[in-house]
């Protein structure tokens, strides 16, 4: 019996492989059915494996496998011989690849048995997300699945063999370590041994690479799984992967040559030709442009600074908003003359949503403006020659706090752009370059690091790192592409007296700065060279080369967004007595599920 089995001889081709220079060859073909068609003498079915379909028929001629065949049900797993046929003209299908032809079944095997299924494998699916990550093995038989995690793979290969002849060793660091701060909760693992004491999952292997160049290793990478137990988001998973890069010797412009070069061969995976150099925007020109750090420069729109003309205008309104330190702040909507009422009111309704007190609009026809704000014709006049808004565009204006006016109107900007048709073949990188080294968290109220606390500050600012924190610009970037944060990186502290000074404007006392960072300022003090470097986020360059708007689909075993894994139902309870191995007691539960303390 089992001599005979076709699974003693090789697969000679991947079901989707198979084109018109197959024809009259033999094959032996293994895939799951993806569907059948019963026409009584005939049993035609979709075989599909990673590479694609392939049609196999069973005829009338070979009576035990047409009795066989009708017992095979979706997704079973067979092993197929037959010869290669050219389809006849009218039963070509040219959508498919392998559409010119089908497998003449000569021998067959069901290898596998499938239950009735809980979604359709198909393209789009049609199950909702739960579904599809609770029964994420089936999902990922998807053949836009398989090309994405296939994308992923190629990749990470480029990405490894780019580095490797630009002389980056791949090396790593451990997963069990010591908090590194990057902005988000740590993910945290007791110690069995020293009860009460935790490891914690890296957020980034930020202290490792640094040490790496301390070390002598002149160039790192790693392709690395890091861990942020933060608020989730389509670009966001509390696991995720960096190429993680660190260079010594190196200025910030080295660092840009080679991401950009690697950028470069990645875009070319999917086709794509992209232009060097990329171009670079600092982070204060692009908040006044753009109203965010992370613009979208297929979008055109720009926010235009209109204060000087508020004050010469006679608006009581934006008068005292002005007085007050405020400032007025414009956007053209391009052929917005025509937006309705309605819609208007839902702009504003969002603009007070971002934190604005207000927006106006304004819109003009021939020589008359339409606005809720009471305006002389002239003074429109003024608003509308300096916004150089076209007769059929519309201006949203907003006089508040700088940095509520350009958030605000940097969020609109961002909506009407989404809700035009975008090109996902126009692929607009930039630099966001010079960025402030501390930010005021109102929600810890104190300065934090607006990369991470190992970056330098600009030398010309550090005479005033204690005096004017705020004002203190770092040798920081990031690299944006199409509205989405790629990358950032920094070039670092070298010494431990600078690196110690940070830390006290970030409110760490001797003792904090010891128990935290100890290891790592001892490490600057044996001769750490200059060195600077980037991460880059893996999931979300992968998510743009494929197309998608959420990085779950370019992730294995994503979390949901809220932080659950649906297939292992994780995070889950443990044993009372695990838990009393490593000195944990559980206080109590509400119904939800999650802990009250
Ligand atoms: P940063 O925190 O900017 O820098 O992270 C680098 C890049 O990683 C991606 N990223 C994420 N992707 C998916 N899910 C997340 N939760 C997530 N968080 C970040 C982004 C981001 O640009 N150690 C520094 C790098 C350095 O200074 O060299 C760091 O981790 O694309």
């Amino acid at each position: 019996m089992k001599s005979k089995s076709i699974l003693r001889g090789k697969r000679t081709h991947f079901c989707g492989e198979l084109r018109k220079k197959d024809v009259d060859k033999e094959v032996i073909l293994f895939g799951w059915v993806n569907r059948i068609r019963d026409i009584g003498n005939l049993i035609f079915i979709d075989l599909r494996d990673r590479e694609g379909l392939a049609q196999v028929v069973i005829s009338s001629e070979q009576k035990d496998l047409l009795g066989k065949a009708k017992n095979i049900r979706m997704e079973y797993v067979l092993a197929v011989k037959g010869v290669v046929k050219p389809r006849e003209e009218g039963m070509k299908n040219h959508e498919l690849a392998t559409g010119d032809i089908e497998v003449l079944v000569k021998e067959m095997e069901v290898l596998s048995q499938s239950e009735t299924l809980p979604f359709v494998i198909s393209d789009p699916v049609k199950a909702t997300e739960e579904m599809r990550f609770k029964y994420r093995y089936l999902d990922l038989r998807r053949p836009s699945m398989q090309k994405n995690i296939r994308l992923r793979h190629r990749a990470a290969l480029i990405v490894r063999n780019f580095l490797d002849k630009k002389g980056f060793y791949e090396i790593e660091t451990p997963f069990l370590t010591k908090s590194t701060p990057e902005g988000a909760r740590d993910y945290l693992v007791p110690s069995r041994e020293y009860k009460g004491r935790f490891f914690a999952l890296p957020q980034s292997p930020q202290l490792f690479k640094q040490i790496f160049m301390i070390s002598g290793f002149d160039r790192y990478f790693q392709i690395v799984r890091c861990f942020r137990d933060e608020d989730l988001r389509a670009d966001r998973q509390p696991e995720f992967t960096q190429i993680d890069m660190e260079m010594s010797f190196a200025g910030q412009e080295d660092v840009f040559s080679v991401t950009e070069e690697m950028i470069v061969c990645l875009f070319d995976l999917i086709g794509a030709r992209l232009s060097r150099p990329f171009p670079r925007l600092t982070y204060e020109e692009s908040m006044e442009r753009f109203g965010t750090d992370r613009p979208d420069l297929r979008n055109r729109m720009e926010i235009i600074d209109l204060t000087d003309t508020g004050l010469r205008i006679d608006s009581r309104i934006i008068r005292s908003v002005l007085q007050s330190d405020g400032v007025l702040k414009g956007l053209v909507v391009q052929n917005g003359k025509n937006l309705s009422r309605s819609r208007l009111d839902k702009v504003e309704k969002r603009a007070r949503g971002l934190g604005a007190k207000g927006i106006i609009w304004i819109k003009k026809e021939k020589q008359t403006f339409t606005s809720p704000l009471r305006l002389k014709n002239e003074d429109f006049t003024q608003i509308w020659e300096k916004s150089k808004a076209g007769e059929d565009d519309l201006i949203l204006l907003v006089a508040d706090k700088k940095e509520t006016a350009l958030r605000v109107l940097g969020e609109l900007r961002t909506d009407f752009f989404y809700q035009e048709k975008t090109d996902s073949t126009d692929f607009q990188f930039v630099w966001i370059t010079d960025f402030p080294l501390f930010e005021w968290s109102e929600d810890e109220n104190k300065l934090v690091s607006m990369h991470h606390p190992f970056t330098s500050p600009k030398a010309e600012d550090m005479p005033e790192l204690e005096k004017e924190p705020l004002k203190v610009k770092a040798d920081a970037y990031d690299l944006v592409v199409n509205g989405v944060e790629i990358g950032g990186g920094s070039i670092r502290i070298k010494d431990r007296d600078t690196q110690e000074r940070i830390f006290r404007v970030l409110g760490l006392d001797e003792k904090e700065q010891e128990n935290k960072f100890g290891f790592f300022l001892k490490a600057l003090t044996y001769g750490a060279p200059p060195h600077g470097g980037i991460a880059l986020g893996f999931d979300r360059i992968v998510m743009i080369l494929a197309g998608e708007e959420s990085i779950r689909d370019v992730i294995p075993f994503p979390k949901t967004t809220s932080s659950l894994c649906l297939m292992t139902d994780s995070p889950s309870e443990v044993d009372e007595n695990r838990l009393k191995e490593v000195g944990i007691q559980i206080i109590k539960k509400n119904k939800g599920g999650k802990n009250d303390e």
